[in-house]
C-alpha cells in the first residue's frame, strides 16, 4: 500500500491539526516530538506528514506532491487553485476585512480610486471590483499592511484581523468585514479518484470529529 501524504502549515495550525486527527483516530507517530525534520512517515498507518510553509500548501496539494492538505481560506480565495476543498475544520477563524482610520468609517465609498494596501490583491479587487464595482489601485505588500496607512502609502488595507491586536496599536478600525475565513481540509483531484478509499475514510473520521466537538 502507498503513503497516504498530508502537507500541513507550519506552527499553530500544524498542531491543531494533529490534535483533531488524533481525536479523529488518525495518528502519525512521530509529530509530536520537536524535530527540524520535514518528513515524518509511519509505516504503520501508511501516512506520511511534511511541514509547509503555510501559502505553499495548496502548491504541494495541486502538483500531487501531497495528497491531502490543511490550508486557510484566505490563501484558497487569493490563488483559486485546481484542487477540492472538502471539509471546514474551524479552527484558525479570523475575518478578512478592510481597515483604516477610524474617520473613514461609513465614508469609504467617498473616496474615489482608493489605494488599497494588501497580502492579497485579488481578494481585494474582486472585493472592490466586483462586488462594490469600484476601481480601486491595488498596492501589493508581503508584511506588516498595517504601516501603509500610517504612512501615507494607502487609504486602506485589505487584510486578515484576527484578535484586532494590531488594528488597535496602531489606531485603525475595521471599516467593512469581507468575510470570515479559517482551516480548510483540502485534496488533490488524482489522489480523491487513485486513493480514494482512503481518502473518503479520513474525511468521514475527521467530519464525524467535527460534528461532535
Ligand atoms: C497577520 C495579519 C495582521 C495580523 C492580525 O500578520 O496580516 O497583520 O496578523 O492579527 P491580530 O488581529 O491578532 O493582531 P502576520 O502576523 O502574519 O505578519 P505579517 O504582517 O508580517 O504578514
Amino acid at each position: 500500500m502507498k503513503y497516504l501524504t498530508i502537507a500541513l502549515p507550519k506552527g499553530r495550525l500544524a498542531d491543531l491539526t494533529l490534535d483533531l486527527f488524533e481525536k479523529a483516530g488518525i495518528k502519525c507517530r512521530g509529530m509530536e516530538e520537536k524535530s527540524r525534520k520535514l518528513i515524518i512517515e509511519d509505516d504503520e498507518s501508511m501516512l506520511r506528514f511534511f511541514l509547509a510553509k503555510p501559502s505553499d500548501v495548496p502548491v504541494y496539494v495541486e502538483y500531487g506532491a501531497a495528497d491531502l492538505g490543511v490550508v486557510g481560506k484566505d490563501t484558497l480565495m487569493e490563488e483559486a487553485r485546481d484542487l477540492y476543498e472538502v471539509l471546514n475544520l474551524g479552527f484558525g477563524a479570523c475575518r478578512m476585512a478592510v481597515a483604516g482610520p477610524a474617520e473613514l468609517m461609513g465614508r469609504l465609498d467617498e473616496i474615489p480610486d482608493k489605494r488599497v494596501a494588501t497580502k492579497y490583491p485579488n481578494i481585494a479587487r474582486e472585493y472592490f471590483e466586483f462586488v462594490k464595482k469600484e476601481s480601486i489601485e491595488v498596492i501589493k505588500l508581503n508584511g506588516s499592511v498595517e504601516l501603509a496607512p500610517l504612512v501615507g502609502l494607502s487609504e486602506v488595507i485589505v487584510d486578515i484581523v484576527e484578535s484586532g491586536r494590531t488594528l488597535k496599536e496602531n489606531n485603525l478600525v475595521v471599516l467593512e468585514e469581507i468575510s470570515v475565513v479559517s482551516a480548510r481540509l483540502v485534496v488533490n483531484k488524482v489522489s480523491m479518484k487513485m486513493k480514494s478509499q482512503r481518502i473518503r475514510k479520513l474525511i468521514e473520521d475527521v467530519g464525524k470529529e467535527l460534528e461532535n466537538a
